[in-house]
């Protein structure tokens, strides 16, 4: 198969600006957030001085992905506490900004009995504030550090099961240092095999509608300097007839009790395609992204987004015309299916890989068992 299209190490520039981070400037903290639908065009930062802007933020996806959703809203609710917000109206109003990534409301949950403890013990409002940010800075750093042990388990598990090397590794959507306190998810997997000098190929799904393989994943693999190839969701099946995929490597939004894995639209046909062809299909999240509150799949609520995200190319790099604000490619009035994460049953999943270890075969016990240990 030709790699026409590879561009490895065109940009190797590491991104410079941080996905999120905590200021504290002489007019009041903020947060400031790495708007991520400039991406690639442009490194724009977004600086949020109240809950509200946290929550648009969070909607229009300036800041996303599972794991950084989680870090935002617990920051999200040291800002109202600091600047004094309503900090249950804010929490609330973070929580439910997004229904699908179970670390969003594990975030915010987190800061918010921190606020509620240190207030309840002090009756201080600033102690209370205190408490909340030192809640989101430990939450910050402890998703850094299990994204370094995501790396090391997953791709010692990717050696194990595929011990020739060179692996040839397909991902969807985006789970990279753009998501994470650290370098990320799945991603973080095959960055680990790149700097070992076992990834030979990392083939980017473009991941319709939003883009987020093209604009943000092969963001993040250029600056790298790793060898990717970008391609359309609906090219992912003659290259596992091709041959070309080792091992399929995802994050995930929300993981059930039963190991039924939610992530971004389109990963349910790659671990089918998968399964066919006898591919790996690995998941990679941390263990705040498993929610053992939610029984199974059908239990896990997917989020539906508008339908011009679907009628409409809204990617930043092209003029404003239609109705939401992108270039029309559907008639007016096209009705538009768009869900933002698909539901993939755990027999499909080949492994978990988690901060504290492995879970495969895919089980409700097995998953139980592992975070009990945490
Ligand atoms: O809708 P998004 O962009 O927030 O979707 C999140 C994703 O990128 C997921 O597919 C991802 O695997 C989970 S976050 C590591």
């Amino acid at each position: 198969m030709a790699d026409q299209d590879a561009r490895s190490g065109e940009d190797m520039r590491p991104t410079e600006i941080p996905a999120l981070r905590w200021e504290e400037p002489p007019e009041g903290p903020v947060l400031v957030l790495l708007d991520q639908t400039r991406l690639p065009v442009e490194e724009v930062e977004l600086v949020c001085t109240d809950p509200s802007a946290l929550v648009e933020a969070i909607r229009s996806l300036a800041v996303r992905g599972a794991p950084l959703l989680g870090i935002a809203g617990a920051y999200g609710v040291a800002l109202a506490a600091v600047r004094g917000f309503e900090v249950e109206e804010a929490a609330a109003a973070l929580a439910g900004a997004r229904p699908t990534a179970a670390n969003l409301a594990v975030g915010v949950r987190r800061a918010h009995a921190a606020h509620q403890e240190a207030l309840t013990r002090t009756g201080d409002t600033r102690q209370a504030a205190a408490a909340a940010l030192a809640a989101a800075r430990a939450l910050h750093r402890e998703d850094a550090e299990a994204s370094v042990r995501m790396a090391a388990h997953g791709s010692a598990l990717l050696d194990e099961l595929l011990p020739a090397g060179g692996h040839r590794v397909l991902t969807h959507c985006n789970s990279g240092s753009l998501v994470s306190g650290g370098e990320g998810t799945a991603f973080a997997v095959a960055l680990a095999a790149h700097r070992a000098g076992r990834l030979r190929r990392l083939w980017v799904d473009e991941t319709r509608p939003l883009l987020q393989g093209a604009r943000l994943t092969a963001y993040e693999a250029a600056r790298n300097g790793m060898a990717y190839t970008l391609l359309t969701d609906n090219a992912a099946g003659s290259l596992f007839a091709a041959g070309e995929v080792d091992a399929v490597l995802i994050g995930a939004d929300r993981i059930a009790a039963d190991g039924s894995v939610a992530n971004k639209v389109g990963s349910y046909p790659l671990a089918v395609l998968a399964r066919y062809h006898h591919v790996p299909f690995i998941v990679v999240a941390p263990l705040t992204t498993v929610d053992q509150g939610t029984a199974d799949g059908a239990s896990i609520e997917i989020e539906q987004r508008p339908g011009y995200e679907v009628t409409e190319i809204t990617a930043p790099q092209v003029p404003v015309t239609g109705a939401g604000g992108g270039i029309p490619v559907a008639p007016l009035g096209t009705q538009a299916y768009n869900p933002a994460f698909d539901v993939t049953p755990p027999e499909l999943v080949t492994a978990i890989v988690t901060e504290e270890g492995v879970v495969s075969p895919v089980t409700a016990a097995a998953l139980a068992e592992l975070c009990a240990r945490s």
